[in-house]
């Protein structure tokens, strides 16, 4: 069978991230064999282990291989907590302008959670807002953190959602915000969708004050189709419609530029469980899916996302986050064995 390579830069990321990278290249690769894909995964360590190792905690080769592959598969990246270097994921997803974080949340198969048939996509702008990261200590005890917020990027993420909702036949765009305290800065978000949503007329448009979409969501999360957010509101509410379909192990994300896009899961280095080989490989292998989509090769993204399916619809091999009790390893073992059912 003739075989077509795809380039890959692959950040396996801390904490969880090795295992659940490493579950997941071996199901791409196990698929990959049977429809003809393989891959040349150029690794790259980041954050803390990068620092360890090069004084940098992103190697400029890591930079230089995203700019040349244009894709990259990546884990999740720990950034200390009130201190130390700054977000690793920020930063890429600044440097590559992956403007836009694209997360469906969806059910799988024979997974029992509070809401079934759930169908959600949060399309967070990823760029900008409190996450610039320009922080400064005015004097002592009181500093002072900048939201920016542009018409460029506001109107650039607007579009991508109603685009996306225009092409794929989704009915409704809410944008979130809080232009109610934030007259300025969330009154020129809202103004941008507001304009954008002109143009669309097929997609129906309505907005919510992000603390009240909050509780609408764990009311009645149905009522919502693409949810269209700033950086800081996208980063809460995706996780929190994580936990409708059955928590972070599961949903996938996107983070796409005009020329790059980078593809993770929702979820963090957890880690509470890293090394255990028991987290959930689930959320990385559906950015997966997202991935071999994004360059073409959807026959596989078919197959490995059929064959996801197929566990969980047996529901013998599942991790413990979704009420298994099996492990990362195990539930890889598993998705590869359903590639030929
Ligand atoms: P987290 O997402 O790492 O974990 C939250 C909870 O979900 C934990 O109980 C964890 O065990 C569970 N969980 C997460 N992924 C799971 C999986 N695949 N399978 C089973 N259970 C899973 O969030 P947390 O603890 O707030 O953050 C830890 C670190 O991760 C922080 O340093 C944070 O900055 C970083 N982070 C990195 C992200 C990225 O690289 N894109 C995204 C979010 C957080």
């Amino acid at each position: 069978m003739a075989t077509r390579t795809h380039a890959v830069t692959l950040i396996p990321g801390d904490g969880i991230g090795p295992e659940v990278s490493a579950a997941v290249v071996r199901i791409l690769e196990a698929a990959g064999r049977k429809t003809g894909v393989a891959f040349d995964w150029h690794k790259f360590a980041a954050g803390a282990e990068a620092y360890e190792k090069f004084k940098e905690y992103i190697p400029q080769e890591l930079y230089r291989s995203i700019e040349e592959n244009k894709v990259a598969l990546k884990g999740p990246v720990t950034t200390p907590v009130g201190g130390g270097f700054s977000s690793i994921n920020v930063a890429l997803r600044q440097k590559f302008e992956l403007f836009a974080n694209f997360r469906p949340i969806k059910n799988l198969p024979g997974l029992k959670t509070r809401y079934p048939d759930l169908d959600i996509i949060v399309v967070r702008e990823n760029t900008e807002d409190l996450y610039a990261g320009l922080e400064h200590e005015i004097l002592p005890g009181v500093v002072q953190s900048l939201k920016i917020i542009t018409e460029k990027a506001s109107t650039r993420i607007a579009e991508f959602a109603f685009s996306y909702a225009h092409k794929h036949g989704r009915k409704k765009v809410h944008a979130i915000h809080k232009a109610n305290i934030m007259k300025l800065s969330d009154g020129l978000f809202l103004r941008c969708c507001r304009g954008v949503a002109a143009t669309y007329p097929d997609v129906e448009y309505k907005e919510h004050i992000v603390d009240n979409a909050s509780m609408q969501l764990v009311i009645n999360p149905y009522q919502y189709d693409i949810l269209l957010t700033e950086n800081l509101y996208g980063d809460i509410l995706s996780d929190l419609c994580s936990a409708f379909v059955g928590g972070l192990g599961l949903v996938p994300g996107a983070n796409l530029g005009t020329e790059c896009a980078i593809f993770e899961a929702v979820h963090g280095s957890a880690p509470d469980i890293a090394g255990k080989d028991i987290a959930n490989p689930t959320a990385l292998l559906q950015s997966a899916v997202l991935m071999l989509a994004h360059v073409n090769e959807a026959t596989t993204a078919e197959l490995v996302q059929g064959a996801l399916e197929q566990v969980y619809r047996d529901g013998k091999v599942l991790t413990r986050d979704v009420g298994g009790q099996s492990g990362t390893s195990a539930f890889a073992d598993a998705v590869i064995a359903a590639l030929d059912r």
